[in-house]
């Protein structure tokens, strides 16, 4: 069921039971933080291996300290200068988190949503929220109540409605276990706001699974193959469907297509993202063509997006 009244969100949820709630990112599949038993029940619904630790919302930086035994300057910096906002960060946890929430780590991963209704109903509910994207595992990210209800059919949750998302694409993930801050995964805020901030940051290869559980090569996939390809490749043959920025040429090649910003503003880019994949991917296409944004800003979060959803193809 959608609904728009938050008491009985906070109600669900004060019983141990799931609500998505809405982000400024995407859709989050919420429980109580530091409650196992509802936590559980996120790894169930969403069919999510529990060694892939979920992301814990909070209402502040008293609240994240609350929760971790150490909480460096870089870290407070960044706090302060972007949460509310679409920045994670992983920082040694306390006894008070659930194994569970994290994945069996000793670190958990904490950020502060810049949307009104989640913040309503942390501070309702005097707990912190797990929440990992509201989708079944593997799948595409949710960023409208509508994508929560239908990717979860007769299974779904609660879904709080808060409108569309208007970032659009995950959290940027920091880690602050070693000497040098490192991203884990490129997300809703640009590197280079991040490095304006607290300097140089380091950045782990795809491969490095140990370090960032969860970052699968393929994730956030359509069921419809999606092939990358470079502006001089030819076409293949089939019922195509074109994901680009603001390439506009050669459009009658394709059956359908989304132009995500005729600007080319990749912010604007970033929010209709994954909305625009779903729609190719209802579209009975064989294939669905996508070009690589700029690789700046969060042109390097949706490259990275796009190859994910490549991967298996
Ligand atoms: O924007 C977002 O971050 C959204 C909204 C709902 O807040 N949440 C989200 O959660 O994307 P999820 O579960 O799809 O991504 C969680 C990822 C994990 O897959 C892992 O890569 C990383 O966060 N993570 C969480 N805890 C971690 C930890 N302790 N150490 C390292 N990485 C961690
Ligand atoms: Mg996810």
């Amino acid at each position: 069921m959608i609904t728009k009244n938050l008491t009985d969100a906070v109600t669900q949820l004060k019983q141990g039971q799931l609500v998505a709630v809405p982000t400024e990112t995407v859709y989050g599949l919420a429980a109580n933080a530091l409650d196992a038993k509802a936590v559980a029940k996120i790894f169930a619904l969403k069919e999510r291996p529990v060694d892939h630790p979920l992301i814990v919302h909070v209402l502040n930086i008293e609240q994240a300290k609350s929760l971790v035994t150490s909480f460096p300057d870089k870290a407070e910096k960044l706090a302060k200068a972007f949460w509310p906002g679409p920045l994670t960060l992983v920082l040694p946890k306390n006894d008070r988190v659930p194994e569970l929430t994290t994945g069996g780590m000793q670190s958990v991963a904490l950020r502060v949503p810049n949307h009104p209704a989640p913040l309503a109903i942390i501070e309702e509910c005097g707990f912190p929220l797990a929440a990992p994207s509201a989708n079944p595992f593997g799948r595409i990210s949710p960023t409208t109540a509508l994508h929560v209800e239908q990717s979860f059919g007769a299974g779904a949750p609660l879904v709080f409605d808060g409108g569309p998302c208007q970032v659009g694409v995950e959290s940027t993930i920091i880690s602050f276990l070693d000497e040098t801050p490192c991203i884990l995964r490129l997300g809703g805020l640009a590197v280079e706001e991040i490095e304006k901030v607290i300097g140089p940051v380091a950045q782990v290869g795809k491969s490095a699974q140990s370090i960032a559980p969860g970052m699968l090569p393929q994730h956030y996939a359509p069921r419809t193959r999606l092939i990358i390809l470079e502006e001089k490749d030819p076409l293949p043959n089939g019922k195509l469907g074109l994901l680009t920025l603001n390439r506009s040429t050669n459009k009658e090649a394709f059956q359908a297509y989304e132009i995500l910003s005729p600007e080319g503003n990749l912010e604007e880019a970033a929010s209709g993202f994954y909305s625009a994949l779903r729609r190719l991917d209802e579209a009975s296409l064989d294939s669905i063509i996508a070009y690589r944004f700029p690789d700046q800003g969060l042109g390097k979060a949706l490259n990275d997006r796009l190859e994910r959803a490549s991967h298996l193809n």
